[in-house]
């Protein structure tokens, strides 16, 4: 009998590659979404590349009904937690749908859990949670400072899993933070798809390459970095979901509480990734300099020894790679999963 798994958002850009690579590696994958930032077409692509479906419910994880159904219906052998809202900017503007989403929701998902005795947990934080006072390249145990709400958000999800271990503990759990997950499954059959006007950079090149939009905006280019433009680590989606089914194969055995950056380690300038597109490419980007973005960091990255050291993980796909299969996907799907 294969071990069953749920991916909550398992329809979005980082579950969907996700679950593609738990059931190539012989999970049964359940996804709960409520597809607020997805279409369930995901989940036949996700099908068409692994050759196996996932189960799929429509539900928002907020509606303590649907989740008690889905734990009813399952025997889990561990949860991942994608689902979330990411916009850093509409964060700002909207802090109760964060708050709501990204907190409100991961605590009605590990009360259901807690009640169905389902103990093992990788959850989705973002290198967000360090913020400004942080020294890069950013350890695991920097003190965290988050200065946005979405940051915010993901610390506060963050302390309820540590309070939850600390207060029992035998739940199996792992924290990753994510650094700037790009590019796209090689097949080119998922992808990211934004909906409106990507706030991103990868998708946002990717819309200028196809003819979407006129030009790339880049926010800033009198940063302390040798182009002046901001510094990013970006790592392969791929990498990214190997990662989550590392992580899981190790918290099976590993009662605690697991603190990982998934990062490349190195940080790219957004010039340096416009010149990689352009090369995967062969065609040029529009871009213009604007203004720098409040709540923009100059430079950040991650120190990825500790997830080597641990789970033997790091990303092994290149920039280059990132920008090729970013741009297959997108000339594959111009308009997205529509
Ligand atoms: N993409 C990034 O750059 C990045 C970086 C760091 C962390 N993260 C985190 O990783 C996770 C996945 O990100 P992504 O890029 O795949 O985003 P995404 O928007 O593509 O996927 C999130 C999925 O969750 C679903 N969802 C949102 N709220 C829900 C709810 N209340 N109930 C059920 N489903 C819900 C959406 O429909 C979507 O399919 C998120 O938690 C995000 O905060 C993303």
């Amino acid at each position: 009998m294969r071990q069953k798994i749920l991916v909550t958002g398992g329809a979005g850009f980082i579950g969907s590659h996700t679950c593609v690579e738990l059931l190539a590696t012989g999970y049964d994958v359940v996804v709960l979404d409520n597809f607020s930032n997805s279409k369930p077409a995901v989940l036949d692509r996700v099908r068409q590349i692994a050759g196996r479906d996932v189960i799929r419910y429509e539900a928002d994880l907020r509606d303590r009904g649907n989740l008690e159904r889905v734990f009813s219906e399952h025997a889990f052998s561990g949860v991942l937690h994608c689902a979330g809202v990411k916009a850093i900017d509409e964060a700002q503007r909207n802090p109760i749908k964060y708050y709501q989403h990204n907190f409100e929701a991961s605590l009605a998902l590990i009360d259901a859990m807690a009640r169905h005795n389902v103990r093992r947990l990788v959850f989705s934080s973002s290198a967000t949670v360090y913020g400004e006072s942080a020294r890069v390249p950013y350890r695991e145990e920097a003190p965290l400072a988050p200065n946005t709400v979405y940051g915010r958000s993901k610390m506060m999800a963050e302390e309820v899993l540590h309070d939850l271990v600390s207060s029992d503990p035998s739940w199996h759990i792992a924290i990753l933070r994510y650094f700037n997950p790009v590019g796209a499954h090689p097949s080119g059959l998922i992808g990211e798809d934004p909906s409106g006007v990507p706030s991103n950079l990868m998708p946002h090149i990717c819309q200028v390459a196809i003819g979407k939009l006129p030009e790339l905006g880049i926010f800033g280019h009198d940063y302390p970095t040798p182009d002046g433009t901001g510094v990013r680590d970006y790592l392969h989606v791929v990498d990214l979901a190997e990662g989550h089914v590392k992580a899981l194969q190790y918290i099976f055995n590993e009662p605690g509480l697991l603190t990982l950056n998934l990062g490349n380690g190195r940080g790219y300038s957004v010039l340096e990734v416009v010149r990689a597109f352009e090369h995967a490419a062969g065609s040029r980007i529009n871009y213009k300099f604007a203004a720098r973005r409040a709540g923009d960091l100059a430079s950040y990255y991650a120190d990825a020894a500790r997830a080597n050291e641990v789970l033997g993980w790091r990303a092994r796909r290149d920039l280059t790679e990132m920008c090729r299969d970013a741009w297959r996907w997108q000339q594959q799907n111009p308009n997205g999963y529509e």
